[in-house]
């Protein structure tokens, strides 16, 4: 038996009465020796000499440790844990494989869009500043909002309210400085507050250094931008029109070429043929991610290609005399928008943010805007595919119609319009309003702007919140001398200068946006002394109470975050719809009279809701709390209650064709967690 070389217990004797073991042991010993020693151990006698017990030399170990008293239990106690090992790791697979995933940033809360100029002036030059969000990040703690899109920052001409960008890694002084970026995100991510930016690659300004390389010919960049040679006196190679009206073309006398802009002419478009342009956006957009932004807003990306031919676009009025055709509505945009190459552009820099998403808690978030009005298929292109992912949502402008038409049904069409054609899986949001289009207070009515407010807050999805919305702000008059904005320079009635006001924070001198001068880039609304923050934050039933109370209705409810979605009723004023969560007793009833008149809505016939309903919130705080039976429930025009109720018979199984849930997950009570089912 070779038993090798072996370290003794030192307490051990020899059978001769020897010394210690560390006396005796000696590698030069003759191998006949150690060999006949372990051989001729009586077991027995053996225990007598163990000095302590622990310690027993291998040979011994060997032998009783083959006894089967010894080995059976070894070997169950081995197999347990193999058995064990596999459960666990079973265990850990299904774990895994059932649970539903878990909801991102940008899903748990609404995103808040602050249009900078108008947020907070915290120097009181009269535009709003990155120190001025900073001063006021409790407002967004208080209303339960974790996402904040802030409009550009960058260095700008401000042709176009910073949607001009002249040097996109440069932070316009009417803002702040870096520093005061850098200190405003440490602070947001400090609150867990995120942030996301507006980034435009479209096009830059006319002042940037590559238009101004590009202009003088200069080899590396003279393709940056779209060129092509034109008359210079009329200069207009083919009959594409900008979005804010007349030719795309300009002439530009230094090269002695036309440059397109779809926007104003101080917006040359980038020319993405050309690769040098795509690295250069996509270094911009790491430089960002470097610093720490959360995501971006991919502003115009309809616009980002067009076909290399330059043909006319079709009119949409063929008899119309071509000289006159100059508003982007007189053209099929069959060559100007939506090109192909456009998505594999969003995908380079959907993967260049991925790359920054991997460290926990840091996922970058993507939203395209592009208005594609009724192609709607177009706008859903922007989620990406089930293999190659790119915005996380683009946004939903469907809800912009709302007041053409006050009703309940228009209401769920325009609801139905995403939801139908939302690819599988995918995650819905919704807006009534933003920096571009007119302030949903003022174009449904004040009468309607809480029922507005609930709808999105309990509708599936994500919903943005143009700032001032949360208090039901409204459009401002602005005189011709008053006006800013360019796209109302064009036409008076295309100014987006009214929904652009300074937020209301108070009754004090100009609303509290600024206080230190009484300047204000543009005025502040009269109604602020009523219809400011301070004034809501004091009153129970104000528009903003009703905001902050559904807010944080929508992140603790599973049911309101991540449940079905399931049409029950809709007519000339109410819309109705519930959320509810397999495996989950709680479940919300959602009555909105979008109508002009008070309604009695009746759903009885909805067997699986219970006879006895009661109002959690009403828009009209004295309905709070009422009980109602379901055969006959009253809203006022404008009205809107949620319905909190208690079922175990779930609506969904049986109205499939009414349902919608993003990811299906199923509540299990006794574990009190969620999981695939
Ligand atoms: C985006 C902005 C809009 C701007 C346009 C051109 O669509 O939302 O305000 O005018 O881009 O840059
Ligand atoms: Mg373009």
């Amino acid at each position: 038996m070779e038993l090798g070389e072996c370290t003794r217990n030192p307490g051990y004797q020899d059978v001769d009465g020897g010394g210690s073991a560390a006396d005796t042991v000696n590698h030069e010993e003759p191998e006949e020796r150690r060999d006949t020693t372990a051989l001729k151990l009586d077991a027995d006698a053996e225990y007598t000499q163990m000095k302590p017990y622990a310690g027993m030399p291998k040979e011994l170990v060997l032998l009783h440790s083959s006894k089967a008293r010894y080995r059976v239990p070894r070997e169950i106690m081995f197999w347990l844990m193999v058995a064990c090992t596999l459960v666990m790791v079973a265990l850990t697979v299904t774990v895994i494989a059932l649970s539903p995933q878990c909801l991102k940033w940008w899903q748990v809360s609404p995103v808040y869009q602050v249009y900078l100029r108008s947020f907070r002036d915290s120097d009181g030059d009269g535009v709003g500043d990155l120190k001025g969000i900073q001063e006021q990040l409790d407002h967004f703690q208080y209303l339960n909002i974790k996402s904040v899109w802030v409009s550009p920052f960058y260095h700008s001409p401000m042709r176009d309210s910073g949607y001009d960008v002249e040097d996109f890694r440069a932070i316009h002084p009417l803002f702040g400085t870096m520093q005061d970026f850098e200190e405003l995100l440490a602070q947001m991510h400090n609150k867990g507050l995120k942030l996301i930016m507006d980034f435009i690659p479209n096009h830059t300004s006319d002042r940037h250094r590559w238009f101004n390389l590009s202009r003088t010919g200069d080899p590396h960049y003279k393709d940056y931008y779209v060129w092509t040679d034109c008359n210079g006196s009329a200069p207009r190679p083919n009959n594409w029109v900008s979005v804010f009206g007349k030719s795309a073309w300009t002439y530009d006398e230094v090269r002695g070429q036309c440059y397109l802009h779809q926007f104003l002419k101080e917006q040359p478009d980038l020319n993405f043929r050309n690769p040098h342009v795509r690295k250069e956006m996509t270094d911009i957009i790491r430089f960002w991610l470097e610093k720490g932004v959360d995501g971006f807003r991919m502003g115009a990306v309809k616009h980002l290609m067009e076909a290399a031919h330059l043909r006319d676009e079709p009119q949409v009025d063929p008899n119309k005399a071509p000289e006159s055709v100059a508003s982007e509505w007189d053209l099929h945009h069959d060559y100007t928008t939506s090109q192909l190459g456009l998505h594999d552009l969003l995908r380079e820099w959907r993967a260049e943010m991925d790359v920054f998403s991997r460290e926990p808690g840091r996922y970058r978030f993507m939203v395209s805007e592009s208005y594609d009005y009724h192609e709607v298929d177009k706008t859903m292109m922007y989620y990406g595919t089930p293999l190659v992912k790119e915005s996380d949502f683009p946004f939903n402008f469907h809800l912009l119609d709302l007041p053409q038409n006050t009703s309940g049904s228009w209401v769920k069409h325009l609801v139905q319009l995403w939801m139908a054609n939302m690819p599988r899986g995918q995650w819905a949001n919704w807006l009534v309003g933003n920096h571009d289009k007119p302030r949903i207070a003022s174009s449904a009515g004040q009468t309607y702007i809480r029922v507005i407010n609930m709808l999105l807050l309990t509708l599936p999805g994500t919903p943005t919140t143009y700032y001032g919305e949360e208090i039901g702000m409204e459009n401002i008059n602005v005189t011709d001398s008053q006006t800013q904005d360019p796209a109302g320079k064009y036409n008076a009635s295309a100014s987006r200068d009214p929904q652009r006001s300074p937020m209301q924070w108070s009754g004090d001198m100009n609303a509290g946006f600024n206080n230190k001068t009484n300047i204000t880039w543009l005025p502040v609304h009269p109604n602020y002394t009523s219809i400011n923050v301070e004034a809501q934050r004091e009153d129970e039933g104000s528009v903003l109470a009703q905001y902050r109370f559904l807010s944080a209705l929508r992140q603790s409810e599973l049911a309101l975050q991540r449940g079905w979605f399931c049409y029950v009723h809709a007519d000339a004023s109410v819309f109705s719809y519930l959320r509810e969560l397999d495996g989950l007793n709680r479940a919300f009833l959602m009555v909105l009279n979008f109508g002009k008149e008070s309604a009695v809505t009746d759903l009885s016939s909805v067997r699986e809701l219970p006879d006895q309903l009661k109002v959690l919130k009403s828009t009209n705080q004295v309905n709070d709390g009422k009980a109602l039976q379901k055969s006959g429930i009253p809203t006022e025009a404008g009205e809107s209650l949620v319905i909190q109720y208690s079922t175990s018979t779930r609506f969904n199984p049986n109205h499939p064709e009414q349902c919608y849930v993003s990811e299906k997950a199923c509540y299990l009570s006794a574990m009190d967690i969620l999981y695939k089912c």
